[in-house]
């Protein structure tokens, strides 16, 4: 039994990375159906095409402020190939409860950092900013709430005094590519224990 998975790109797709890595070792009981871009140049389409992954952009741009057109468009994609799970991997666009109340229970997003610190941008500078001992990553199901749903699984590492967001940000980053594949783990035994 494997759950089909798609997977919400906006750019280098390092997670994505990780994803397809641990379907292809059978770290995660997945089978990898469709990645998605929001943007029409990410890097991480090029990367899924050379595994030989179907992909695929929709351009936010053409929709404007239409945000619902747009997710029609993402779910038409995502309900042909179909895809028992969504996960985003830094999918920079905000999806608007049209979608996750359809998905609800069937997205996954990873974030950077130790939620319910920090959701939406800027969160290493944060972390930073703050003083905080220790920072991460956490990945989440995703609900009508921005980096709100319940938390599956996270990864903190201690801040050293010499960090500056970029290293901050790399060794956060070392931790997500770890995380994720563990967290994709538990949510499809998760939807197959649903589906049985
Ligand atoms: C990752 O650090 C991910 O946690 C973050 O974007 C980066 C994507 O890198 N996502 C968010 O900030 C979502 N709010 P990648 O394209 O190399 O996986």
């Amino acid at each position: 039994m494997s759950v089909n998975l798609g997977i919400f790109i906006s750019g280098r797709g390092t997670n994505m990375e990780a994803l397809l890595d641990a379907c292809a070792n059978g770290t995660a009981p997945a089978t990898p159906k469709l990645v998605l871009s929001n943007r029409p140049d990410a890097l991480g389409l090029t990367t899924a095409a050379k595994r030989a992954i179907a992909t695929c952009a929709i351009d936010h741009k053409p929709f404007g402020k239409d945000r619902e057109a747009f997710e029609r468009a993402l779910h038409a994609k995502a309900t042909d190939a179909g895809i028992d799970l969504i996960a985003l991997a830094g999918f920079m666009r905000i999806l608007s409860p049209w979608f996750t109340e359809r998905w609800e229970g069937r997205v996954l997003n990873i974030h950077p950092s130790l939620l319910p610190k920090y959701p939406g941008l800027n969160t290493h500078e944060r972390a930073l900013e703050a003083g905080d001992a220790e920072h991460g990553c956490s990945v989440h199901w995703v609900n009508s709430g921005l980096d709100q749903g319940e938390t599956i699984a996270q990864a903190a590492i201690k801040v050293r005094s010499d960090d500056t967001v970029e290293t901050l940000r790399a060794r956060v980053l070392v931790e997500e590519h770890k995380l994720y594949p563990h967290a994709l783990k538990i949510a499809c035994e998760q939807i197959l224990q649903r589906q049985s």
